[in-house]
């Protein structure tokens, strides 16, 4: 099989992508960086590495995806199109994305099959902060920032736990960092001191922080470091 279709094959990437992925040298068969997408892989014997990932051990994906607003954080939807939609890869069976974003919501998505992962990530024992750039209809003010610390009431039976809120220039743009995943969170936070969260985008999630050089609707591999961080600090 040629390398560029074993690669696809194997979820690296669409076929353009993983065309690229190889003339950057990102590939090695049997220890050697090897250039030419054409060249035809012994699939029982050769040894095939992807940015230091020996494919023929890897059987789970990991894409982080610059999630535009629009689509739903969803595997299949009748009505709408979903992140996965977003996906060019073969195969996709198994993918699902790491927690929810809102439709309108930017940002940092995890897309993966590895289901431990997710479910560590997403616990909400393990308390992984998730960090957001917001934008808002009114000022905030240093009271603010402490009242987020202590907690707010949104409706639940307890109080948020504590959030970091970094003001910005004008003081209606913030980074916003919390540990749990309650439905809407960041916006029912600001909701409840008044103000409407005009634009949301997620930054980081534990040690996983978005790729800025990805343009919105763009996603890559994590690299073996990225997937390494997640599972030791997640
Ligand atoms: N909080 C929200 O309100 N919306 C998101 O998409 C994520 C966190």
């Amino acid at each position: 099989m040629r390398l560029d279709k074993y690669l696809t094959t194997m979820g690296i990437g669409s076929r353009s992508q993983v065309k690229e992925y190889i003339k950057k040298g990102k590939v090695k068969i049997n220890g050697e960086i090897l250039k030419e997408p054409e060249y035809h892989v012994d699939e029982e014997n050769d040894i095939i590495e992807f940015q230091g990932i020996n494919l023929e051990y890897s059987k789970f994906f990991y894409y982080m995806l610059h999630k535009p607003a629009g689509y739903l954080s969803a595997v299949k939807d009748d009505h709408c199109e979903t992140v996965l939609d977003l996906l060019d890869v073969t195969p996709k069976d198994g993918l699902f994305p790491v927690g929810r974003l809102d439709k309108d919501t930017e940002g940092l998505l995890l897309i993966t099959n590895d289901g431990a992962l997710s479910h560590e990530l997403l616990s909400p024992r393990k308390h992984v902060d998730k960090k957001y750039y917001v934008e808002l209809d009114g000022t905030l003010t240093q009271a603010d920032v402490e009242q987020f610390q202590l907690g707010l009431d949104i409706g639940e039976k307890n109080l948020t736990k504590p959030a970091k809120l970094e003001l910005l220039d004008d003081y209606q743009k913030a980074y916003i960092t919390i540990t749990e995943g309650k439905y809407h969170q960041v916006k029912r936070m600001f909701r409840s001191i008044g103000l409407t969260v005009t634009y949301l985008k997620r930054i980081s999630m534990g040690s996983l922080v978005l790729d800025e050089s990805l343009e919105k609707g763009a996603y890559r591999p994590l690299t073996e470091a990225e997937i390494e961080d997640l599972r030791c600090n997640k």
